[in-house]
């Protein structure tokens, strides 16, 4: 079984395509520091405890695991908190991934799938293709798209090879796996208005019904954490097969607006939601939809569990319950 170092692994989307790796015959080697990942979730093979930018660290996974390439998940995702405390996020997200891309090179790694976000593109208002203008508005999208930069350049440079996908919102959960999505705050619509739904969260408001769009509330293209995955072992394939750099989207080019979303939510929970709807929240696109043609025609991807009612309803299954991780 090849062995894949997954940064990042103990946490949502991570444990998700630690889980597709290893039906697809290769061992997913963790790294994780924990800050947001749980051990719980790592399930499919060794785990090491520690941060990536620990350069003695990686070398000696290198040495003692063989990775064949890494997939590099880790990192401070919080879009707001990366405006109000960037030097942590250029630390971690830039300095750390690049002591670990760098180490992991000289360690005979020269294959790397990494998490970009599709919070590296200039807001725009139509399905947003890999070609559209780049411009992130937070210190988290720029310190994303430094990476794939950096990715860019020691390809040209050394012959290192990377895929960088572009996730829309990633969401959803194992349709029968023990694992989901828990951040802290939980500042993503689904898991936050499920919480609400449940009981954990006393209060839920949708941010801006005045947006020109044909509800008045924010469009966003919703992507199954599971269709996530499956991309990722696709983006391993074309690596280990020989396939070079690329850049692709992963969304589904549908979307669905806030309203939509909760009004989905309360079909699957089987109850009216008393949300309250407020004013816009700063930095928030009217709409942030994907264009899906290059990975589809490059690999044949396809959504499979993306639709909202699907989505919602794997996510409810582990969100919609006593939970020991969500309920500390
Ligand atoms: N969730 C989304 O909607 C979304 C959208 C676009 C991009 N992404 C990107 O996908 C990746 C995974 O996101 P997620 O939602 O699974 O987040 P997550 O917080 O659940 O997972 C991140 C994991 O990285 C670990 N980690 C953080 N810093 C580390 C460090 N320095 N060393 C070692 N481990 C460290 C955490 O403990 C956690 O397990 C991130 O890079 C994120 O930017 C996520």
């Amino acid at each position: 079984m090849p062995s894949i170092l997954v940064t990042g692994g103990a946490g949502f989307v991570g444990s998700h395509v630690c889980e597709a790796l290893h039906a697809a015959g290769f061992l997913p080697v963790v790294l994780d520091d924990l800050s947001s990942g749980f051990q719980d979730f790592v399930q499919w093979g060794p785990f090491v405890q520690g941060r990536i930018g620990d350069r003695d660290l990686v070398r000696q996974i290198c040495k003692t695991h063989r990775p064949v390439a890494c997939l590099h998940f880790a990192g401070l995702i919080e879009l707001g908190r990366s405006v109000t405390h960037p030097d942590l996020f250029y630390d971690t997200n830039v300095a750390e991934s690049i002591a670990l891309i760098d180490t992991l090179r000289s360690g005979g790694v020269s294959s790397v799938v990494f998490s970009s976000t599709a919070a590296v593109y200039r807001a725009q208002l139509t399905p947003l293709v890999e070609t559209a203008a780049l411009g992130p508005e937070s210190p988290y999208g720029r310190t994303k798209w430094m990476i794939e930069q950096y990715l860019s350049d020691l390809g040209h440079a050394y012959g290192m090879r990377s895929i960088a996908l572009r996730y829309f919102n990633a969401a959803g959960g194992h349709p029968t796996v023990d694992i989901g999505e828990s951040h802290y705050p939980e500042t993503h619509l689904i898991p936050a208005l499920l919480d609400f739904a449940v009981g954990r969260r006393a209060a839920f408001t949708v941010f801006g019904t005045d947006y020109p769009t044909p509800d008045g509330t924010c469009i966003r293209d919703y992507v199954h954490v599971t269709d996530l995955a499956a991309a990722h072992v696709m983006a391993i394939r074309h690596l280990l097969g020989g396939g070079g750099s690329a850049v692709f989207n992963v969304g589904t080019g549908l979307g669905h607006s806030v309203k939509e979303v909760v009004e989905a939510a309360q079909f699957v929970v089987g109850k009216s939601l008393a949300v309250h709807y407020g004013d816009r929240r700063a930095g928030d696109a009217p709409m942030r939809v994907a264009n899906c043609d290059a990975i589809r025609s490059e690999w044949s991807w396809r959504p499979r569990r993306s639709d909202l009612h699907t989505l919602i309803a794997d996510a409810w299954r582990w969100r919609g319950r006593a939970n020991p991780i969500l309920d500390r």
